[in-house]
């Protein structure tokens, strides 16, 4: 609940969708909107925690957006080294814990070794978590949870999938928000979203403001969640 009664979701993801056509649209190459839209990162990451939200999850970066032509990668790539040189001191002062979920071994050494030091030095802040989804895959997620279960000899149940997935610590979002126009999960959280509430907006990443994420919560305090329930 928040200051005016409605529900705040506690953990909202979103698919950051749109820097592409948002830079076209303006002339500009793509690699300019990857630019304003990790400025948006920033208004929005402050936003959500200061509404309420406990857990944001961002899908920076998917197992296939490897395939993008390899300046596009390069600047993705670079965007996210600027933000996690700067991440640590406003985590520290704003008491952020920060999780990179996905794959790093395909990371650059000296991308990986910042986001190890700044999952480390975060680790016991408590109450606001920030996961950064970079070289994710949902399926690549589930069937490694499967296969750590079979290599350890253990029953492949709902729960023993799910406690083994790279959000375990951090629960299901409640809320998974995609800009941009397309009406798709991409991949991002098929597991933990079974449940989840899915709003969908033609804004385009760069111009998601404070304003159009307010309307995605208000939209979610008129849902009903039944879980398969009546
Ligand atoms: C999708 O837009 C966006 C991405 C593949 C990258 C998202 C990355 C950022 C917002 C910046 C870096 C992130 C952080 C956490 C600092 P698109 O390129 O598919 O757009 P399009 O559909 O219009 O082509």
């Amino acid at each position: 609940m928040d200051i005016n009664g409605s529900k705040i979701p506690s953990h909202v993801a979103i698919i950051m969708d749109g820097n592409g056509r948002w830079a076209t649209a303006r002339g500009k190459n793509r690699s300019a909107g990857h630019r304003e839209g990790s400025k948006n990162v920033d208004r929005i990451v402050s936003h959500a925690f200061f509404k309420g939200v406990k857990t944001l999850t961002l899908y920076a970066f998917s197992a296939e957006n490897w395939e993008r032509p390899k300046e596009e990668v390069d600047e993705l790539m670079r965007l996210l080294k600027v933000y996690f040189t700067k991440f640590i001191g406003k985590a520290l002062k704003n008491n952020v814990r920060l999780k990179v979920i996905g794959d790093k071994s395909r990371l650059s050494d000296e991308l990986r070794e910042l986001i190890e030091r700044d999952e480390k030095k975060s680790e016991n802040n408590e109450g606001r978590n920030l996961l950064v989804a970079i070289n994710y895959g949902g399926r690549q997620e589930i069937v490694s949870a499967v296969n750590v279960l079979i290599r350890d000899g253990k029953e492949v149940t709902v729960s023993s999938v799910s406690e083994r997935l790279y959000t375990a610590p951090f629960g299901e979002p409640d809320l998974i928000i995609r800009t941009g126009g397309e009406k798709r999960l991409s991949n991002f959280l098929l597991y933990q979203g079974a449940y989840s509430e899915l709003y969908f907006t033609d804004v385009l990443w760069p111009d998601f403001d404070e304003a159009e994420f307010d309307k995605a919560i208000e939209e979610f305090g008129q849902r009903n969640r039944r879980y398969g329930k009546v």
